[in-house]
């Protein structure tokens, strides 16, 4: 394992997915929330990087701007050649669909669908038909082939969340963003979602980022990256189960000696429109 304080460079030939000082801030009333404080990112082809931090460190709203769901403050998304931030909300939605694939934390399943329908759904509605024979062998891959005449309300979470990971992985995407894609998983499944996920990203030309709370999953991928308050704080190559549990607790240690207090500004005293950016994030490059 090697620990890292920032991001290090990869090959530039081989890189799927640049992120570069991406900031976001919410709108909260009358105030502005800086979530994402100048977050930058590389992934190489056949890569999977773990995303950790504490709740609340912007994890998901990362995979969203990078994903081309909201839109950034400041930055650039890159995303296999595709410049996301550079396109309108309905060119980004157009490039998603072909790019991206998406396992939400919250599974956003069609309520009223069958589990079959709601694998094919994302791709009927945009006029393509679906592979089916591929649909059926996810399912029996990921052991919910039994389920495929049901409603999600009728299913487990950990079942609802393999049909989500089903779903993602149907449209063969270049760029898979998981959201704590084994949160809901016994052990028994994660292992076999884990490699699912794993095998879908080390395709040619394809790449994946996983969010996790679970140090065992972010050390059985090829590296780790640990945002904290919207930067990213250190990175691990070669993690292991141990040197993600012992770079997490640092993280903590240093949380705790340095308190942010309230992070939101008044919009109406302020000039700037965003917080201000982390530039230090690749400095060290
Ligand atoms: N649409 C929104 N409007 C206002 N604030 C938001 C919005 N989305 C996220 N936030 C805030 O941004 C911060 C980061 O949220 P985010 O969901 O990215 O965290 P996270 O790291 O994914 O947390 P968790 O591990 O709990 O899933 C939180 O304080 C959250 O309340
Ligand atoms: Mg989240």
């Amino acid at each position: 394992m090697s620990f890292h304080a920032s991001p290090q460079a990869t090959s530039a030939s081989e890189i799927l997915l640049h992120v570069s000082h991406i900031v976001k801030a919410f709108s909260v009333g009358k105030r502005l929330v800086p979530v994402l404080n100048g977050v930058s990112l590389k992934v190489s082809e056949g890569e999977v990087v773990a995303i950790m931090g504490p709740s609340g460190s912007g994890k998901s709203t990362l995979l969203n701007c990078i994903g081309g769901l909201e839109p950034v403050d400041s930055g650039s998304v890159t995303a296999a050649g595709v410049q996301m931030t550079r396109l309108s909300a309905k060119n980004r939605a157009r490039a998603r669909r072909k790019t991206v694939g998406f396992i939400f934390q919250s599974y956003n399943l069609v309520p009223y669908l069958s589990v079959a329908d709601n694998l094919t759904v994302t791709q009927r509605l945009s006029g393509i038909t679906p592979d089916l024979n591929r649909a059926d062998a996810l399912l029996k891959e990921l052991g919910i082939d039994h389920l495929k005449r049901l409603r999600p309300a009728t299913l487990s979470g950990g079942e609802q969340q393999r049909v989500a990971i089903a779903r993602a992985l149907l449209t063969d995407p270049y760029l898979l963003l998981a959201d704590e894609p084994t949160g809901a998983l016994d052990s028994a499944s994660w292992n076999t979602v884990l490699e699912a996920l794993k095998a879908q990203c080390k395709r040619p030309g394809h790449a994946g980022i996983i969010v996790t709370h679970d140090p065992t999953v972010a050390g059985s991928c090829d590296r780790v990256v640990l945002l904290r308050d919207g930067r990213t704080r250190a990175e691990i190559t070669e993690p292991t189960t141990q040197s993600v549990t012992q770079a997490l607790a640092q993280l903590e240690n240093e949380a705790e000696s340095s308190p942010r207090g309230d992070r939101s500004y008044d919009t109406t005293s302020h000039n700037h429109a965003v917080p201000p950016t982390d530039t230090a994030v690749e400095q060290g490059r």
